[in-house]
């Protein structure tokens, strides 16, 4: 079953969260000359119109980038993710994870795409800003063990699923474990959603991923939530985060600093960030 489309979503305060983090790693990859990779097991499309039906249906970006480009940035981070949400927005996207990483790789880096939506596939193979990527219409968790680890060495996996179905959580576990054996310094960023009980099963599945990932081996990792409506409210998803393995020097405190602003501007009921490994 995939019936899942990102257009629907596509802007609102989940992917604000995913795609600075993203973004926040990128910068901090590019700091060095050397390259890097960077994997997204579940691409989406690309970008998404502006003007999009899809979009426009649930009009979700007026919870998420609408209100990141009306207020006036104080922050780096932030200033430069308002600004590259401006140059998507001339070109008439809403930015996905993949213009996102597009728009951050140097010559010698390299972007490798998968996603497994027939029609989405279609559209991420004629994204024009993809040029020099590696794009698959093949299941994420498959092409990430089987691609990996890459030639080069230092790099970001997202992992992004729909959570559509109830195993995808588990998926998300093994799959994370088994890339920490054979690619150990591997940067993976992890999204989930924080589900109300009304969510049933799946908001409990969320929360063990949550706690079986934060007890995988690796150097160090943090948790970023960002919550938008009370746990007990009637909505299915009240926040969502980012379980983030193996941050690069300093990732964290650069999201510390951004928090209380991004918080404020998204209206956010609760924001929580936290080490769970931290390497001394
Ligand atoms: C949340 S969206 C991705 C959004 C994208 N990462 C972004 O931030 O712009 C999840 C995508 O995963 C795709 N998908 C679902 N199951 C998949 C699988 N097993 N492998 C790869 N892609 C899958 C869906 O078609 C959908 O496009």
């Amino acid at each position: 079953m995939l019936s899942y489309k990102h257009a629907f979503h596509s802007g609102n305060h989940a992917d604000v969260i995913k795609h600075l983090s993203l973004l926040a790693v990128l910068e901090k990859l590019a700091q060095k000359t050397k390259p890097f990779s960077v994997i997204d097991t579940h691409a989406g499309a690309g970008a998404y119109a502006l003007d999009d039906a899809q979009v426009e249906q649930n009009k979700e970006y007026q919870t998420g980038v609408a209100l990141i480009n009306a207020a006036t940035q104080h922050h780096g981070l932030l200033q430069r993710y308002q600004a590259l949400l401006i140059t998507a927005a001339e070109q008439g996207v809403y930015p996905g994870s993949p213009w996102l990483a597009a728009s951050q790789l140097r010559d010698n880096d390299q972007l490798t795409l998968m996603e497994l939506h027939p029609s989405e596939y279609q559209k991420l193979k004629r994204q024009r800003f993809l040029r020099n990527a590696n794009i698959h219409n093949r299941d994420g968790f498959e092409g990430l063990l089987a691609t990996t680890p890459p030639q080069i060495k230092r790099g970001v996996v997202l992992i992004d699923p729909p959570y559509e179905q109830l195993s995808e959580y588990e998926q998300v576990n093994s799959s994370v474990g088994k890339l920490l054996r054979r690619w150990a310094n591997a940067c993976v960023l992890v999204w989930y959603p924080m589900l109300t009980k009304r969510a049933g099963q799946k908001a409990k599945a969320s929360e063990q991923m949550q706690a079986a990932l934060a007890q995988l081996e690796c150097a160090s990792a943090f948790n970023l939530q960002l919550e938008v409506s009370d746990p007990t409210s009637d909505v299915g998803m009240y926040g969502s985060g980012m379980l983030i393995i193996n941050p690069p020097w300093q990732l964290f405190e650069s999201i510390e600093a951004v928090l209380p602003d991004l918080s404020h501007q998204l209206g956010a009921t609760k924001t929580t960030l936290d080490w769970l490994v931290h390497a001394e």
